[in-house]
Parts: structure tokens; C-alpha cells; sequence
């Protein structure tokens, strides 16, 4: 796949993740530095990369703030990060788009003012050591009998040509599946935290399941 054809599958893959407006506006900043886009983007989608490599998480985030910044507003960052946690062996893009839509979702939940909160840390779960990325947010929340359904395809509260509904499954598939991970939501009104649990040792790649798609 050439650079050309790759940047304009990832431009594709960032209209529908992130909705068509919002897409305009990524791309109506560009044309004052289309090199620094490409260079953004070609950061963020590792167009390049087709094979598993050690990454650290927080690069990956980093990247993904930087593609999503004119969406903050006044929303406040809060980094908590363990820098010492180790690098996992994954493909950075897929990875990109679990930070991509869990970020998304809670700028959603916050309409344009509020608190984002960003932790990584460590934890041993079944045995193994897993690494941990918790995304908050202090916006509506989840309400109860939505906790659940929040993971299916299709489920958005978002309303018509807002929502897919297909954020959270993809960020499901991916961290379950595809790296055996695990995923959890808390939710209060003004108190909401994914999670996002990553096996140090992912297993590798023939052992796993394909690419969903
Ligand atoms: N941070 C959050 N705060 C409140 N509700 C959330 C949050 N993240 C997800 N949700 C709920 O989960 C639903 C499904 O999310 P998602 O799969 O990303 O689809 P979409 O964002 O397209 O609606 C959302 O419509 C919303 O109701
Ligand atoms: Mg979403």
C-alpha cells in the first residue's frame, strides 16, 4: 500500500469515527500545514507498520490528543501517568482507535467543559500483569440500566447521525480479543471511568484471533 492510499484510508477511518463535521474541521486546519497533517496522521495510523511492535501506551494517547485537540474546548486535562510501565507488543493503529473512541465518548459526555482524566498504572489480574489505562470524565454518566448494554453494537443514546453506537464495541473487540485484555465501565452521575486492562505479555500473533473487522 503506497502512503498516498494509506493516508487516505486512515482519513476514511477518521470520518467514521469521528463523524463527518468534525473530519472537516481536522482537515480545514490541515490546509494551513499539510505536512504537519501527514506527519500527525502518518504518527498516528504508523501507516508504515503493518507488523506488531513494542509501543508505549502513552505515545499512542499522546498521539491520538493531538488528532482529537480541536474537540477539547474548555475540557481540562488530567495526566496521571506510570512512566515506568512496560512497552506491549501490538499494532499501534488498533490501539489508537480503542484511545480514539473512549476519548471521543467522554469530550461527548462533557459537552466542551470539564475534566478529563488519564491514568496509567499496573495491576495483576488472573494471575498476570496487566497494564491499565483508565479514561474519566465528569460528565452526565452512564445510567444504570445502560452500564451494561453500552458494549453492543449499534446501542447510542446519541441520537440520529450522531452516534454509530460502534465506538465501544470496537474498543471491546479490540482490547478482548485481539489482545486478550479486558474492559470495564464505572459510572455516577459526574463520576465515569473506563478502563481499559492490556496482559503485559500479549500473546503472540498466530495464537490469537484475526483482525475484527
Ligand atoms: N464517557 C461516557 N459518558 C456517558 N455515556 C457514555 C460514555 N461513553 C459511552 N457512553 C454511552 O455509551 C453509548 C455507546 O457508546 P459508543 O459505542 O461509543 O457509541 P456512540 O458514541 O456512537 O453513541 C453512548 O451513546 C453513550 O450513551
Ligand atoms: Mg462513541
Amino acid at each position: 500500500m503506497s502512503v498516498v492510499q494509506a493516508l487516505s484510508a486512515t482519513v476514511a477511518w477518521l470520518g467514521q469515527s469521528l463523524g463527518a463535521s468534525e473530519l472537516l474541521h481536522v482537515l480545514d486546519q490541515s490546509t494551513q500545514s499539510i505536512s504537519g497533517l501527514v506527519s500527525a496522521v502518518r504518527a498516528y495510523s504508523r501507516v508504515d507498520e503493518t507488523a506488531e511492535a513494542e509501543v508505549d501506551v502513552h505515545e499512542g494517547i499522546e498521539n491520538t490528543l493531538t488528532i482529537l485537540r480541536h474537540r477539547l474546548g474548555d475540557v481540562t486535562l488530567a495526566r496521571d501517568y506510570d512512566r515506568s510501565l512496560p512497552p506491549i507488543r501490538v499494532l499501534a493503529n488498533e490501539l489508537n482507535q480503542v484511545w480514539t473512541n473512549l476519548l471521543d465518548n467522554a469530550i461527548d459526555a462533557m459537552s466542551g467543559q470539564g475534566r478529563l482524566g488519564i491514568r496509567t498504572s499496573r495491576d495483576s489480574r488472573d494471575g498476570a500483569d496487566h497494564l491499565v489505562v483508565e479514561i474519566s470524565d465528569d460528565g452526565a454518566g452512564v445510567s444504570q440500566e445502560h452500564l451494561t448494554r453500552v458494549w453492543e453494537p449499534f446501542f447510542s443514546t446519541k441520537g440520529e447521525g450522531k452516534g454509530t453506537g460502534l465506538g465501544l464495541d470496537i474498543v471491546r473487540r479490540i482490547v478482548m480479543e485481539r489482545y486478550q485484555g479486558d474492559v470495564e465501565v464505572d459510572s455516577q452521575a459526574g463520576d465515569t471511568k473506563f478502563r481499559v486492562f492490556l496482559p503485559v505479555a500479549i500473546p503472540r500473533e498466530e495464537e490469537r484471533a484475526a483482525v475484527p473487522s
